[in-house]
């Protein structure tokens, strides 16, 4: 096991956001505008959104990178919104990864520390230590042009692990590499971080990572926080239409329906509205069905199926409704694999009620 080296007891590395907003100069509206999110000593938590919605900038004002605008950053109970990078204890993998091309694996791991005037046998010690938790003993004496793409992965990790800092922060670190090479890292970075309990935060736009690897998520859109829950409960409760069509794959699909005698009408099948939605809607409703939730069966919404897409342990048709197809144009179903539908077939596609959402069209919260 990895023993820390600092000491027997290193202080509880929470880390607080407290509405820690970012406005770069001449921008109109905040790059991250009072974000609020406590993160507890050991976890993982991920932060994700589609492309500049804040993550990296949200991860460099925890770094101290980034000048923070308004609002504070805590370290365990200490306010580091305005100290120095390397005052915060933190160690960060980013996505470009940089190795120093002259220096071995040993030496590129063990940089930081000679900078920080480790002791030669300390130094030795903790890269042996990092090496060994990530496969690396055999290629210490290599040089990074001698390396795979995943093993150089591998040395960035261990130049932060090397540091054992009480927060690691990772900006995309697995974008460069191949799509399986990626899974399989993902998987090895999560039990590492399992196995060293250090706080991390890890910034991602894929939401497959963020739901394999989060302790807990935290979604981002446009500067602002839409929801931070485990896993599960961002899949099962989502906070906005936002979260619903962002996680899930396929996406849930989504249709803005009218309403009509408290019920809304796709592909000759009437849905009726429960009466707080009723109540709480007015002319239209979104209402939401993730494609694993239809079901081909005698009754429900009819589709004339389009596409077929056969992954090999799933398969999904894609088709428009055949009647009432104002607000739905296309429908995402989970099928069976072993039996998919023939494209131009006619299937009709039902739900349990549980598996519908309903959200205000105006902007997007929850209404069940
Ligand atoms: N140095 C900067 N100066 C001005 N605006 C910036 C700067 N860096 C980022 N921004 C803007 O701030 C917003 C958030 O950027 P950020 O890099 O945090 O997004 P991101 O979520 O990390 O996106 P990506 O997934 O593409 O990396 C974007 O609109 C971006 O254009
Ligand atoms: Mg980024």
């Amino acid at each position: 096991m990895f023993q820390p080296v600092k000491g027997s007891e290193q202080a509880v590395a929470t880390v607080t956001f407290d509405r820690a907003t970012r406005q770069y100069p001449g921008a109109k509206t905040p790059a991250v505008d009072q974000l609020q999110l406590e993160i507890a000593d050991g976890e993982f938590l991920v932060l994700v959104g589609p492309s500049g919605c804040g993550k990296s900038t949200s991860l460099r004002m925890l770094a101290g990178l980034e000048e923070v605008s308004g609002g504070r950053i805590l370290i365990g109970d200490r306010d580091v919104t305005h100290s120095d990078p390397k005052d915060r204890d933190i160690a960060m993998v980013f996505q470009n990864y940089a190795l120093y091309p002259h220096m071995t694996v040993a030496e590129n791991m063990g940089f930081a520390l000679k900078l920080a005037k480790v002791g030669k046998d300390e130094k030795q010690r903790r890269v042996g230590e990092a090496a060994r938790l990530l496969d690396l003993e055999p290629l210490l004496d290599r040089l990074p042009k001698a390396l795979s793409g995943g093993q150089r992965q591998r040395v960035a990790m261990g130049r932060a692990i090397v540091r054992d800092p009480r927060v690691f922060l990772m900006d995309e670190p697995l974008s460069n590499l191949d799509a399986k090479l990626r899974v399989q890292t993902r998987t090895q970075i999560a039990q590492l971080q399992r196995r060293l309990a250090t706080t991390t935060v890890y910034v991602t736009h894929d939401q497959v990572e963020a739901m394999t690897m989060g302790d807990r998520v935290a979604v981002m859109r446009d500067g602002l926080l839409q929801q931070c829950a485990a896993p599960r409960d961002l899949y099962r409760d989502p906070a906005n239409v936002f979260v619903a069509g962002f996680m899930g794959s396929p996406a849930m699909n989504l249709f803005t329906l009218p309403v009509t005698d408290g019920a809304v009408r796709i592909g000759g099948f009437s849905l009726p509205l429960p009466r707080s939605v009723a109540d709480a809607t007015g002319a239209t409703v979104t209402v939401g069905i993730r494609p694993e939730h239809l079901e081909a069966g005698d009754s429900g919404i009819e589709i004339e199926v389009d596409v077929v897409e056969e992954l090999g342990s799933d398969a999904f048709i894609y088709g428009r409704p055949t009647e009432d197809t104002q607000g739905a144009d296309t429908i995402v179903a989970r099928t069976d694999w072993r039996n998919p539908p023939a494209k131009g077939s006619r299937v009709r596609l039902a739900t349990a009620p549980e598996h519908v959402y309903f959200f205000a069209p105006d902007d997007g919260r929850r209404l069940s």
